[in-house]
């Protein structure tokens, strides 16, 4: 595992794109693993305008998101701020914005009305791609990898699951309070890839910004691996796999 820490921000998101963009220079037809949440919006943009002033050709790149809240999906007659969806996060930060088909991007459905058997296809879905090439990750405050909350187990595999008081409240102050949702009617489940299914990317590329991630993420890099900071999974990773941390994520780390 590469852990590479940056000034800022900025400087994180412009390393994360240009790792992103060197596969798909490389490999027309990767197959990218998206993530949502704060933290790759700068590197969204950056690819955005890669796209824009270089070219970057993303029209046969396919991609498969790590999670969905569970009962939402993209809603366009709804202004961004209401549609809290991940499938309307990728679309107004990343996909309008360049060239991918919209037959080759995947967001588990939220209004599947068989999650489980959903959760089967989706993974047979990755597999017939032949696997994803480059699966971008964040950690969350209660150090999840995707939505696998503290518990899940290292051989989980897509599926529903519940999410922990931390994560509403975070993902509450981060996206919902600014659209005037009321916490009451946060969705509280979810659809997520496991942590098998995210093990088996050949590549992973994990970004974490500012000093409210610096204790988990020490956790997760420097701790042993546990199933209670499900993202320190990382730790066993059989590809390569790159974490980019702004130095602000990075204060707690000790063996830099
Ligand atoms: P964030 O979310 O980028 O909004 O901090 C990360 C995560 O929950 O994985």
């Amino acid at each position: 595992m590469k852990i590479i820490v940056k000034d800022n921000y900025q400087e994180l998101s412009r390393l994360a794109a240009s790792v992103i963009s060197d596969l798909v220079r490389k490999k027309p037809d990767c197959v990218l693993g998206f993530a949502t949440g704060a933290t790759p919006i700068g590197t969204y943009h950056e690819l955005a305008r890669l796209h824009k002033e270089e070219g970057l050709d993303f029209s046969k790149v396919r991609s498969f998101n790590l999670d969905e809240y569970l009962g939402l999906t993209i809603n366009l007659n709804l202004p961004y701020e209401l549609d809290q969806s991940y499938a309307r996060f990728m679309y107004e930060e990343l996909f309008k914005r360049i060239n991918i088909r919209e037959e080759n991007t995947h967001v588990p459905y939220g209004l599947t009305e068989n999650p489980e058997k959903f959760c089967e296809e989706y993974e047979k879905m990755i597999k017939d791609t032949g696997g994803i090439d480059l699966q971008i990750l964040g950690i969350g405050g209660d150090g999840h990898l995707g939505f696998n909350e503290p518990g899940s187990s290292f051989d989980s595999r897509t599926r529903v699951e519940s999410l922990t008081q931390k994560t509403v409240d975070d993902n509450y102050e981060a996206f919902y309070k600014k659209a005037g949702v009321s916490k009451d009617d946060m969705p509280r489940k979810a659809l997520t890839m496991g942590i098998a299914t995210i093990l088996e990317a050949k590549s992973a590329l994990m970004l974490v910004s500012g000093s409210s991630k610096a204790d988990i993420i020490k956790k997760a890099l420097e701790d042993p691996i546990t199933t209670e900071v499900t993202a320190s999974a990382i730790q066993m990773f059989k590809g390569d796999a790159i974490v980019i941390l702004d130095k602000a994520a990075a204060s707690k780390l000790t063996r830099i």
